[in-house]
């Protein structure tokens, strides 16, 4: 085929676009025409541009590989399906499907996994905010509740004392990992003694119930042995609380955290090769139980897993509404969606597929949303050919706290679609509508423009 002709450019280089692995930056690109064999331009024709896209495969398959690197090393392993990360009622119900537990973390989320049908026993409650009247709901229908903070203890011995029951519950530790910064804003600290102390409350009141141990210990972990360290120091815990007080540990709740293969910004090793596999992590867990657990005894492993299941089954379609030329020569592209579907962005640099073959050299190009608001960048710099008006970019990982953090900014939430095992695809939330975004609001009569 005679390829086009192209005019010769002089291109300024810039630091950071060298590229140690070898391919030519300059005219290599990445190109997708279609996400689970969905052809990109049908799936705007009918849902609209932006378009979020879940594949029900990559979300199923995920949660089967986290499930089989634990299962085949641990005999009890329990997955709970981190709400906050993306709790549109079909993503819940897809790792419900698969028997996941509801991991929630506010009255909103438990309220939410109810009403979707998960009874309360299914329900593992955790966050630092839980009214009394949330707490009441989660102990009569036999929640999994694990305690923040010593108000909390408070507030569960109260209940207690009111239903003359005692309550079961589990409490969330925070810890030196060796990962930093350390989340010690969450759950009571073990090595100031504070955790203990707390056991120590709840023995000599009698109305709660030790029952296991919860850590989170951050996001997008990277290094295994912080989960190995973690969960060494909760069985030790586990160990010392069990001859003390003589609670028996049933559960210990390893939290969530780990990777998915997105690109943090700032890191210069693609996630292929920086993100150790979800193998790695099960690996440290495991062999840290069997290291400090006594022989025989296996409680419960439970894991909160989040990001790493729906991370890169999420895809955002958006479509280039204009193209320019900044005052200092950068090539910048006007897109249909920005920091207001995307709120990762701030942190994460998305991989950029371009929907169709195009010709010419590529440049370092940013990527702003269509937000009148100087920070509404989704990539300061990537390098791109140039694109036309109505050329539709994929974006992705996209698939955790996006759809869940986004905000209505002046413009309405996108449509989301599902595409199933078969091919089939659902839309999972609607467009917003204006009607929608103001149905909450009420206009004073005497305000009423006529
Ligand atoms: C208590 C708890 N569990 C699980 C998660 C899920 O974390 P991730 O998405 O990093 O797996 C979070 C997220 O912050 C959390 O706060």
């Amino acid at each position: 085929m005679k390829q086009a002709y192209e005019k010769p450019v002089i291109v300024r280089l810039e630091a950071g676009y060298l590229n140690k692995f070898g391919s030519s930056p300059m005219y290599s690109r990445r190109v997708r025409k279609a996400i689970d064999g969905v052809n990109i331009e049908s799936l705007v024709e009918r849902f609209g541009s932006p378009l979020f896209v879940f594949s029900e495969r990559i979300m199923r398959q995920k949660y089967r590989e986290v499930h089989e690197a634990f299962a085949t090393r641990y005999p009890h392993v329990v997955q709970a399906w981190s709400y906050k990360t993306n709790y549109l009622q079909a993503v819940c119900a897809v790792f419900h499907d698969e028997g996941a537990l509801a991991e929630v973390v506010s009255e909103f989320e438990y309220e939410k996994a109810r009403k979707l049908g998960v009874p309360g026993h299914r329900i593992i409650f955790n966050g630092p905010y839980k009214p009394l009247r949330a707490l009441r709901r989660a102990v009569e229908e036999g929640a999994q509740i694990h305690v923040d903070h010593l108000d909390e203890i408070h507030d569960l011995e109260a209940l207690a004392k009111e239903m003359d029951r005692q309550i079961p519950i589990g409490i969330r530790l925070n810890m030196d990992t060796g990962i930093f910064p350390q989340w010690t804003r969450f759950g009571l600290n073990l090595e100031s003694g504070q955790a203990m102390d707390a056991v120590k409350r709840i023995h000599s009141r009698g109305y709660l119930i030790l029952k296991g141990l919860h850590a989170h210990i951050g996001t997008f972990i990277l290094d295994p042995d912080a989960y190995g360290r973690a969960t060494a120091k909760m069985v030790q815990f586990g160990t010392e609380v069990a001859e003390r007080f003589g609670y028996e540990m049933e559960f210990l709740d390893v939290g969530g955290g780990f990777p998915s293969k997105n690109k943090l910004k700032g890191t210069y090793l693609p996630p292929d090769v920086a993100v150790p596999p979800i193998e790695a992590f099960a690996e440290a867990i495991t062999d840290a139980l069997y290291a400090h657990l006594p022989p025989g005894v296996f409680p419960r492993l439970i894991l909160e897993t989040g990001r790493a299941l729906v991370d890169e089954a999420g895809f955002l379609i958006t479509t280039i509404f204009a193209a320019k030329r900044l005052p200092d020569g950068r090539r910048a592209y006007v897109a249909d969606a920005g920091l207001n579907d995307l709120f990762t962005s701030f942190w994460y640099k998305f991989t950029i597929e371009i929907d169709r073959e195009v010709q010419g050299m590529n440049e370092p190009s940013m990527i702003n949303g269509p937000l009148c608001m100087n920070i509404d960048v989704v990539d300061e710099g990537t390098l791109l050919p140039p694109l036309k008006r109505g050329t539709r970019l994929v974006l992705s990982p996209v698939g955790a706290y996006n759809v869940t953090q986004w905000m209505q900014f002046i413009e309405y939430r996108p449509a989301v679609v599902l595409v199933g095992e078969d091919g089939s695809v659902e839309v999972i939330r609607e467009r917003e509508t204006l009607s929608e975004v103001e149905g909450p609001e009420r206009l004073p009569e005497r305000l009423r423009l006529t």
